[in-house]
């Protein structure tokens, strides 16, 4: 297929950072594209984290606001758009997986487009691959773009080329745009894009531009119309939360948007992810000040080794790190404490590792994301020398489980015989007749009922049994 390049990404472009004020779009649906998707089906397949999934949000309320209606089956859609991740290799070889699958498809259906977005195309060498050996593919476009796929889907249909757009700017903002939310109680809401932090393993930098944040009026203004809405729960969203407002030049941070968000009336506020240097006294006194801020944080260590610290580029150290949580473990001594951990960094020795495992005692964690590290092409680790066999991080990870593991049940049997507050999300994987939610320290509760008018709501569970996974209780009666 011939090939219509509007721009192609660019590593080093993408490495730049410059003083200049980001771009603010306000998004108004060009009259010329308006109709384009009538009488047209789409479907979204959305890997990776958060961020992507707000982003599918986004382009699905984008679509159905040009005509498109969503399809139940993929392979029947007229549009398809892979929403990619990038973050590890394993996060990639999963798209190359279903991109197999999409080409049988595609050969039996011509007319079906199939799109790529996301993360992925954002490096250079994965959007080679995709032109070259992905043929059938007829859209590349990145996470600078993502507004401007009506636009990109005429383009499409009006040259019969497979259309790349790929900006490796520093990024934009984009506001007022349609949304579909796949929840009506949970939403997320952006608060800021990009990542300045550069740790010496991670391509988000790369793939998402640099730190840039919402207005904080229009963040609220978000918020109240969700309240107005009923949402109960929003999770603000960020790859460094704790940065908030540092690039608007005012003196305006994270802690204080939590204050302010408190006054809303929305019940529940969680936040992702925080950077551990980032993470300030003003936001742990909002966590002990606001009912609204859920007692829970996911604070990424990524190693309990200086050395290891220092090469990763986390600019903190293990002890650094303890102090801040004691401190928040003192402010809000029922809190939750989850973490990601990265396993066989280029050099990290046993004894490295072990300083990982003090850390996890230490820290009381209930929970963590662990990886073994994978290299990112174009990032400075992935030149770092790494003699560590797989095998011994494979044994790394698997030691490092078991003591997460040990983690989780604590945090379940903490609530054993307590009454916990449960906001529904329906009916439960767990056995017929039972359903579930999440409390307030984001554990996964199970309970019997078959009253689905309950999902959405928050509802008092008393919690009987825990598992590592779980926890299982009787739903009280009010
Ligand atoms: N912005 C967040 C999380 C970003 S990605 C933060 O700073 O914490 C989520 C997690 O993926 C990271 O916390 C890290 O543990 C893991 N990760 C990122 N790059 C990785 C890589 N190259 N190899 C293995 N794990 C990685
Ligand atoms: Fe990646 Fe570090 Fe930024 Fe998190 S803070 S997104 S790990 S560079
Ligand atoms: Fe993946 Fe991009 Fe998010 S690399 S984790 S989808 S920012």
């Amino acid at each position: 297929m011939k090939s219509t390049k509007l721009s192609m990404p660019s590593l080093k472009d993408a490495r730049k950072r410059s003083k200049e004020a980001f771009e603010t779009i306000r998004y108004k649906l060009n009259d010329n594209y308006k109709n384009i998707g009538d009488g047209k089906t789409y479907y979204i397949y959305t890997y990776g984290c958060q961020g992507n999934e707000a982003d599918s949000e986004m382009m699905s309320g984008i679509l159905e606001g040009v005509g498109y209606k969503r399809a139940v089956d993929p392979m029947k859609s007229d549009v398809v758009i892979l929403n990619t991740c990038a973050i590890r290799d394993n996060a990639e070889q999963r798209i190359w997986g279903v991109l197999g699958q999409l080409k049988g498809r595609k050969r039996e259906k011509p007319n079906m487009v199939v799109g790529i977005c996301g993360c992925m195309p954002q490096e250079e060498n994965a959007t080679k691959k995709l032109i070259e050996s992905y043929n059938f593919i007829d859209l590349v476009f990145g996470t600078h773009n993502r507004h401007r796929l009506p636009e990109l889907l005429a383009k499409v249909y009006e040259t019969k080329t497979k259309v790349i757009e790929v900006l490796s700017s520093q990024g934009n903002i984009i506001e007022d745009y349609p949304t579909h939310r796949e929840s009506s109680y949970k939403a997320w809401v952006n608060i800021m894009f990009g990542c300045d932090e550069f740790c010496t393993y991670c391509i988000v930098p790369y793939t998402r531009g640099k730190e840039r944040s919402r207005a904080k009026e229009d963040i609220i203004a978000e918020v109240k119309n969700l309240v107005s809405k009923g949402y109960k729960e929003i999770t603000l969203l960020g790859q460094n939360v704790n940065a908030y407002g540092k690039d608007l030049g005012i003196d305006y941070t994270f802690g204080d948007l939590l204050y302010d968000l408190d006054k809303t009336g929305i019940e529940r506020i969680r936040y992702t992810t925080s950077h551990p240097r980032d993470l300030d006294l003003k936001t742990m006194q909002a966590m002990h000040d606001c009912k609204s801020v859920m007692p829970q944080l996911h604070l990424p260590v990524q190693s309990g080794d200086n050395r290891v610290l220092k090469i990763m580029n986390r600019k903190y150290t293990h002890e650094e790190y303890m102090e801040k949580i004691n401190k928040l473990y003192e402010l809000v001594p029922d809190l939750s404490l989850t973490t990601d951990i990265i396993v066989g960094f280029p050099g990290e020795t046993e004894e490295e590792f072990q300083h990982t495992l003090d850390l996890v005692k230490e820290a009381r964690f209930e929970g963590a994301f662990t990886f073994i590290y994978s290299p990112r092409e174009g990032t400075p680790a992935a030149k770092m020398e790494d003699h560590t066999p797989m095998e011994e991080k494979h044994d790394r990870l698997n030691r490092l489980i078991s003591l997460v593991n040990e983690g989780y049940l604590r945090g379940h049997e903490r609530f054993v015989g307590q009454v916990v507050e449960v906001l529904v999300d329906g009916e439960s994987k767990n056995g017929e007749g039972m359903m579930c939610g999440y409390s307030k320290h984001l554990k996964l509760t199970h309970f019997k009922s078959d009253d689905m008018s309950l999902v959405g709501k928050i509802v008092k569970v008393k919690v009987t049994e825990a598992k590592t996974w779980f926890m299982i209780g009787e739903l009280c009666e009010d």
